[in-house]
């Protein structure tokens, strides 16, 4: 069967520029209104792309007074969107630090059941270290810690998907019986970290359990994503990294005894198109010139766990020593290493590299026509880089819709992507198995 692209949308805010919220073509709606994003995941449905993510933090940022974010919670907001679409991939983050296994099991099977099959579940151990201060306050857990109780979390919460029987429910009315005998099992999870007696309390849903989906990209978050991820979002700022990438978690996943072709890898990509490349410079243009270096300084200062930049003058040329090491930050690792790589590259002043990182937070930006931008994405694809692109608009819904009305054809024109839905859920616009389960 020949490949096929995928094309996630990541909802962000009113789009990923950091002053997208400001700019005259993106939406008028609050953020908080469900018709914003009932919009959009509509619009990336005629489009034909296979889901839909939304991401999560749980606390506000030090930029909040001049940084909007996605301000529903995304689990909520997913049962909004599977009844306002019908055939589109449906993801939300939630994390394994602050969320009980059993609670986060029942809600991605009542989403999957809800959306007839189109549950995605994008897998975080929440890098933010103010997150802590709302869950018990008892400070921040290591890097390393988080990502070990959220291997002890995988196996609880697998064990509840598959705590029933695909076959269990009989819902045999004249004869009296609901559930097969023995179709449904305990769980009796005894750990370091969790005690979960189990069976969840919902049949199981129509793909099994929620499509994996991770994105950390440290040392740590790749093994992690090779023993687990079905689907794998990652920040790349060049596409001789996402190659090296590429080939790595496939290896690492191969090591694991999983095919290469049942995780699929996909980029974020931040594409301003403008019908010649001179109007999608002049957008990008009027986009960097609403934002605030300020704002983007305190982000920046976030990512590495509170690092203090504010003695570093704007227009100096900076050097990897203005950095703490990104062995010992305990907040966003590998985005710290995309960023001390850029330094190191490139030698960018602090403010080049927030007005980088005001584009799409690390991620992989670029300006020009639809046709430059299906070139770029068919090379990728094509050359080791990519299974598919989280495509992250830099403003909603205007760039969503021009991609849409004027990139997807292109790809479509090249045998590259759909022109029509093969199947019904997640698992099968990515290809993925379901993982069956009689006993
Ligand atoms: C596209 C993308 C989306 C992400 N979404 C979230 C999110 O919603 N919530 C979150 O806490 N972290 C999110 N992350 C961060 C990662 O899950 C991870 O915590 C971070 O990269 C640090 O882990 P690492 O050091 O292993 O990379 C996202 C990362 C990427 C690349």
């Amino acid at each position: 069967m020949p490949r096929h692209l995928h094309l996630n949308l990541f909802i962000h805010g009113r789009g990923h520029h950091e002053a997208a919220w400001r700019h005259p073509s993106a939406s008028p709606l609050p953020l908080t209104d469900i018709r914003y994003y009932t919009d959009l995941a509509r619009k990336a449905e005629a489009g034909l792309f296979d889901s839909v993510f939304l991401a999560d933090t749980l606390g506000v940022g030090e930029d909040v007074a001049h940084a909007p974010r996605t301000w529903l919670e995304p689990i909520t907001t997913l049962a909004a969107l599977a009844g306002a679409t019908t055939r589109i991939g449906l993801i939300a983050t939630c994390s394994t630090t602050y969320t009980e296994p059993f609670n986060l099991a029942r809600q991605f099977a009542s989403i999957d059941h809800i959306s007839n099959g189109r549950a995605g579940w994008n897998i975080v151990t929440t890098w933010l270290a103010t997150a802590s201060g709302n869950y018990g306050g008892t400070g921040p857990l290591s890097h390393a810690e988080r990502y070990e109780r959220a291997e002890e979390y995988m196996r609880v919460v697998t064990g509840l998907w598959d705590s029933w029987s695909d076959d269990a429910v009989l819902d045999d009315r004249a004869g009296g019986a609901y559930a097969r005998d023995g179709s449904i099992r305990a769980v009796n999870h005894v750990g370091p970290h969790y005690q979960v007696a189990g069976p969840l309390n919902i049949p199981r849903g129509p793909q099994g359990r929620p499509v994996f989906v991770q994105a950390g990209s440290s040392d740590t978050g790749r093994r992690f994503a090779a023993r687990h991820a079905e689907a794998v979002f990652t920040a790349q700022m060049e596409k001789a990294t996402a190659k090296d990438f590429y080939a790595d978690l496939k290896a690492l996943a191969a090591d694991e005894g999983r095919a290469p072709d049942q995780v699929l890898i996909l980029p974020g990509l931040s594409p301003v198109i403008g019908s010649t490349e001179a109007e999608a410079h002049r957008i990008a243009r009027e986009l960097n010139d609403l934002s605030d270096p300020e704002v983007g300084r305190k982000r920046l200062s976030g990512r590495f766990g509170g690092h203090d930049f504010s003695h570093l003058p704007l227009d100096a040329v900076l050097s990897p020593e203005d950095f703490p090491d990104p062995a010992t930050v305990q907040a966003a690792r590998s985005r710290t290493e995309v960023i001390i790589g850029l330094v190191r590259r490139e030698k960018p002043t602090l403010r080049q590299l927030l007005g980088y990182m005001a584009g799409a937070r690390g991620h992989f930006v670029t300006a020009g026509t639809p046709e430059q931008i299906a070139d770029l994405i068919e090379d990728w694809f094509r050359d080791g880089a990519a299974d598919g692109f989280n495509v992250m608009p830099p403003v909603l819904p205007a760039m969503l819709e021009v991609f849409v009305a004027q990139v997807v054809p292109l790809l479509q024109r090249r045998g590259l992507f759909r022109t029509g839905y093969a199947g019904e859920t997640l698992r099968a616009h990515y290809g993925l198995t379901r993982p069956d389960v009689r006993f």
